[in-house]
Formats: structure tokens, sequence, C-alpha cells
């Protein structure tokens, strides 16, 4: 089983928008998928209560550690984790994970929010210098703009990668209602979106 884990302490940055569109989207590539939701408001397993049964199927995990499940076991456990999240517990999640995915808005509020915590995660000061692979999903980002511009000047200084941009857009919200993805809508709506998740979802399938 490989973990990946949805990690910023800023609130609403996107991490259960990511968590549970990720988890719908490797499930749409025939990967087995579990969600696992350490947050206490338990957002992401209120939106898998009611994921239709039709859908691509995500099941769910509710506590272990990944790493102590059968070696040959290639199913994915996507762990949603909530704002704040920070010291001993941040550790303990970053302990569970093989790859990190850092949701990061381009507003000036949220880029600081978010600096205490990528300065941790990439001084090694949490996870002990275990080698970590983490990337940043830009939330709510057309990629032509100056916010855009500006959230990758802010990530240079860390040699993050970015993986993708999500546009803003309704939809999320809409799909998230019915504990859909947009994975999971029609094509004329959310193709676009669909495509902009491809690069996520080669990163994470790809070798570690
Ligand atoms: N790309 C997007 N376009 C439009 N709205 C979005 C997008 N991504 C997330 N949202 C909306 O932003 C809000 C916050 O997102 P979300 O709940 O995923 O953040 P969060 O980091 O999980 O929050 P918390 O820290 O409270 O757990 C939600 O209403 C969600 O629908
Ligand atoms: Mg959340």
């Amino acid at each position: 089983m490989r973990a990946i884990l949805v990690a910023n302490p800023k609130g609403g940055s996107g991490k259960t928008t990511v968590a549970t569109n990720l988890a719908a989207g490797l499930a749409a590539a025939q990967e087995q998928v579990y969600l696992w939701d350490i947050d206490r408001q338990k957002s992401a397993l209120t939106w898998l209560s009611i994921r239709p049964d039709h859908l691509p199927r995500v099941a769910r995990l509710d506590g272990g550690d990944p790493k102590d499940r059968d070696s040959t076991d290639r199913s994915w456990v996507v762990i949603d984790t909530p704002a704040g999240l920070h010291g001993k517990n941040l550790e303990h999640a970053l302990r569970l994970a093989d790859k990190v995915i850092i949701p990061v808005q381009p507003s000036v509020f949220d880029m600081a929010a978010t600096r205490d915590f990528l300065d941790a995660l990439l001084s090694g000061q949490v996870h002990h210098g275990r080698r970590l692979t983490a990337g940043v999903v830009g939330v709510r980002v057309d990629p032509r703009t100056r916010a855009a511009a500006t959230l990758e000047a802010f990530l240079k200084q860390y040699d993050l990668p970015i993986l993708a941009y999500l546009r803003d857009t309704v939809l999320y919200t809409n799909a998230a209602f019915l504990g859909q993805s947009v994975f999971d809508l029609p094509r004329y709506l959310a193709e676009r979106d669909a495509e902009q998740w491809k690069p996520v979802i080669d990163w994470v399938r790809g070798g570690r």
C-alpha cells in the first residue's frame, strides 16, 4: 500500500478537494484506492459517504499504518489532513507517507501561512531526514496570471515541483455536494479539469 499525504496547515487551502479528487482520479484510472480522513471535521468521509455506488470505487480506511500492509499490496491510500497540522501530529502523519502533496492558493495570506510548514518540511525537522517526495498543487490558479508567477517565485526557494494548476471553478464545489469529483462529471463540463489533473496522477503513480 502506498500512501499520499495531502497537507497544508493553512485552513481552506484545498486539502479535502485535492484529496477527494485525487482518490477519485486514481479510481478512474483503475487503481485500487482508499481514503483516510484524519481531520476531525471528517469532510472527506462525508464526501465518501454520499459517493454513488456506480462511480469508480474509493474505499474507506480508518486507521493502522499503511506500511504494515503486505508489500505486494499495490493499492493507494490518500490521506486528508486537518488545518493546523504541526509538531508531533505532523511528524506522525509524515511517517505514514510515501509522497506529500501540498495544495497552495496563490494569495499573499496563503503563501505566508504555508511558509513555516515548507521550512519545517524541507529542513528535515519533521521527518528526521527521511527522503520525502513532495510536490505542490496550485489551487484556484490561472497559470497566465501574475498570481501564478508570484506563487512560482515563492516556491522556487524550496525547490519543490509545481505538479499542476487547478483552475478556479464551481465544478469542484458542485461535484463535492454529490460525492463526486471532476473525473465523474460529464466530459463536456470537466474535460479541462480532468486534463489539469493528469500530471498529478502521473507523478503519484510514477516511480518513487
Ligand atoms: N479549484 C477550486 N475552484 C473553486 N473552488 C475550490 C477549488 N478548490 C477548492 N475549492 C473550494 O474551496 C473551499 C476550501 O476547500 P477545501 O475544503 O478543500 O480546503 P481544506 O484545505 O480541506 O480546508 P480545511 O483546512 O478547512 O480542511 C471549498 O469550498 C472548496 O469547494
Ligand atoms: Mg479539509
